[in-house]
């Protein structure tokens, strides 16, 4: 493979896959990343100069976007306004990152004839009842419930339009919920660890019903790598863990994990639209390519989560307050 242009590799995932790159490959990593309020550049601090470089810029602005493509023998598609609460509150930017950023990168690629893997996520397939026996696969219709999740469906199509009408080299990879170091403090898992270090009390959406799948972002990075190393092109490949738990469950796990009482947290108006339910059948993925999670025990992965965010407090610190204060606006 050689080269690979990732996007949106400062934020959580993509800052994440990078390290598990240039840990397991020989592969040299290019980079681009706005860096909007979820991008940090201290998350490839650790990454080797030599086989890594940054570039600040915007995945839906052409010219960038065509000096970097023609170098990389493929683009690993992960920017993306990623926070379904900031798309209630503001959609804008999803249309723009999320479509735009997406069409910009496929026409780049088109034109030179890359090879393109699109991250995206199971909210495409919108959400299942809570008693429902079903999970996702790949043949679950599109129906997509907040703004966040109609704008990654979008990017979605346009996949796999460039695919059959261009005959564009592509592989999709559609994941459940990551959780790990990395993650901005405004999502679930880490809000909740950082609001009880920093003496604030948790906060669950409505009764907490609400089911997630979860994966650790070790075991997605691991994923995608495979998918660019042996996926067939035009593919879906679904990405879970078998993690379902709803977030009541998650949250006493958190609380006990960090020697809390089980009720010491507060019930807050639920998200609008809220999605019941998530699970995804990833059983097609794992026998095609031979890829199985490694954090199969989820009070493990979540014990290593709350240490890395307990060790790593400067890199959190700096954003906790605004995120929350931004919270309180929407008495979430
Ligand atoms: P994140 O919000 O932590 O990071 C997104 C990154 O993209 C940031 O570094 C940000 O600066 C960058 N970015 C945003 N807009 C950009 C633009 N216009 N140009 C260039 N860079 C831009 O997101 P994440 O949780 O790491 O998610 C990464 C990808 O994985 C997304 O495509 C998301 O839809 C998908 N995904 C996420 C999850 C999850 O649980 N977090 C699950 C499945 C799929
Ligand atoms: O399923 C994959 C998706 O997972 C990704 O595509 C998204 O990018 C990612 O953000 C995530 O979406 P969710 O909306 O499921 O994640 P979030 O961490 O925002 O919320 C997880 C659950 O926890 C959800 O049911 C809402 C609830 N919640 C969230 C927050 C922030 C709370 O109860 N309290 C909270 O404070």
């Amino acid at each position: 493979m050689g080269h690979l242009l990732v996007t949106g590799g400062a934020g959580f995932i993509g800052a994440n896959f990078v390290h598990h790159v240039l840990e397991h490959t020989d592969h040299t990593v290019t980079v681009l990343d706005k860096l909007t309020y979820a991008g940090n550049r201290e998350n490839l601090t650790t990454a080797d100069p030599a086989r890594c470089d940054l570039v600040v810029g915007d995945v839906a602005d052409a010219g960038v976007v065509g000096d970097l493509v023609p170098a990389a023998d493929a683009v690993v598609h992960f920017a993306a306004e990623s926070h379904n609460d900031n798309s209630l509150r503001d959609p804008e930017p999803f249309l723009r990152t999320n479509v735009v950023g997406t069409y910009t990168l496929l026409e780049a690629a088109r034109r030179h004839g890359t090879r393109f893997h699109h991250v995206s996520t199971d909210e495409v397939f919108g959400d299942l009842a809570l008693e429902d026996p079903q999970r996702f696969t790949a043949e679950t219709p599109y129906r997509p419930s907040s703004p966040y999740s109609a704008t990654k469906a979008a990017s979605d199509h346009l996949v796999r339009a460039w695919a059959r009408s261009f005959g564009l080299e592509v592989t999709l990879s559609n994941c459940s919920n990551n959780y790990g170091p990395y993650q901005h403090v405004e999502k679930f898992i880490p809000r909740q660890i950082t609001n009880v270090l920093t003496g604030r009390r948790p906060k669950l959406y409505g009764a907490g019903a609400n089911v997630r799948d979860w994966i650790h972002v070790a075991d997605h990075s691991a994923a995608v790598l495979r998918i660019l190393e042996s996926g067939r092109p035009g593919r879906t490949y679904l990405i879970g863990a078998d993690g379902e738990a709803d977030n009541l469950t998650v949250l006493r796990a958190i609380l006990r994990l960090l020697g809390q009482p089980e009720d010491a947290f507060d019930h807050v108006t639920d998200r609008p639209g809220h999605d019941r339910r998530y699970a995804i059948d990833g059983s097609r993925t794992r026998e095609e390519l031979g890829w199985e999670p490694r954090y199969t025990d989820f009070t493990v992965g979540l014990a290593d989560t709350i240490a890395w965010y307990t060790e790593h407090r400067d890199w959190w610190e700096p954003v906790k307050a605004a995120t929350e204060a931004s919270y309180g606006r929407t008495g979430q």
